[in-house]
């Protein structure tokens, strides 16, 4: 199993902490924001990882991570996003990477306090297709939310005016190799991204993306200053990344 972070973007939310240095190596309390999801993704057993970073200080990362000893890795693998094309077409840049493997994609500003393992250990006995991780949320109308019946789900929108349901589509995406070939066929959306929903509703319309319900805190450390400073307190007070499960 590969794993992606996806670094890349101008984080014009929030301006102007991000208006000289790329938001995801802005601190989360004692460490740098990218620290966490890397992180994530060693707890869950996986140590063949891909940066794809992008926008503003890119180079930083280098210098910061290098190989990731610092999380035990022997290496660490670099891309470069040369546009804010959305995280869709971030996914598109790994396909070389990613080969005839599957991956774990974790957004970089995504902080989770416990672990992903037994998801991606789920994903791990799927034949094929996609997973995803839910969690509730109380502003809905800011993430991706899924829509369930029957314990299935049937629609994931982005960004609902009027959501229909609280459960976020959190920053965790599980796909196959197949993804490269569904985000050729992708449009642009509104606002000039190729989106990762659109991804996740081609494989809900093949009856091929599965879910798990996320256990713990799960923070968007990205989406507000707000966000960003209720994640510090909540690592300063409770810790992440403890628990491997
Ligand atoms: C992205 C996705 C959204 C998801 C969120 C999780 O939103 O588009 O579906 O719920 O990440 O962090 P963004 O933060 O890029 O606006």
């Amino acid at each position: 199993m590969k794993g992606i972070v996806l670094a890349g973007g101008l984080g014009t939310r929030l301006h102007p902490l991000t208006k000289i240095t790329n938001k995801h190596l802005l601190p989360v309390y004692d460490k740098p924001m990218i620290y966490y999801p890397i992180q994530t993704l060693v707890n869950a057993g996986i140590d063949d990882i891909m940066l794809v970073t992008g926008g503003n200080k890119a180079g930083d990362f280098l210098q910061l991570l290098g190989n990731g000893s610092q999380f035990g890795l022997r290496h660490l693998n670099y891309t470069y996003q040369e546009r804010e094309g959305g995280i869709a077409e971030a996914v598109g840049l790994c396909e070389n990477f990613v080969g005839i493997s599957r991956m774990v994609i974790i957004l970089g500003d995504n902080i989770i306090e416990k672990g992903i393992k037994s998801a991606v250990e789920a994903f791990g006995k799927q034949e094929r297709g996609a997973r995803i991780l839910l969690k509730r949320v109380k502003n809905p109308r800011e993430y991706g939310i899924a829509e369930i019946e029957d314990s299935r789900i049937v629609r994931i929108v982005e960004k609902p005016k009027e959501p229909k349901s609280d459960l976020a589509v959190i920053g965790v995406y599980m796909y196959d190799n197949r993804v490269f070939e569904l985000v050729k066929g992708l449009s642009l959306s509104a606002r000039g991204d190729l989106e990762i929903t659109d991804v996740n509703n081609l494989y809900l319309e093949r009856e091929e993306l599965t879910y798990s319900i996320l256990e713990g805190h799960w923070a968007d450390a990205g989406e507000s200053i707000d966000a960003l400073l209720e994640t510090n307190v909540f690592v300063k007070e409770h810790g992440v990344n403890k628990e491997s499960r």
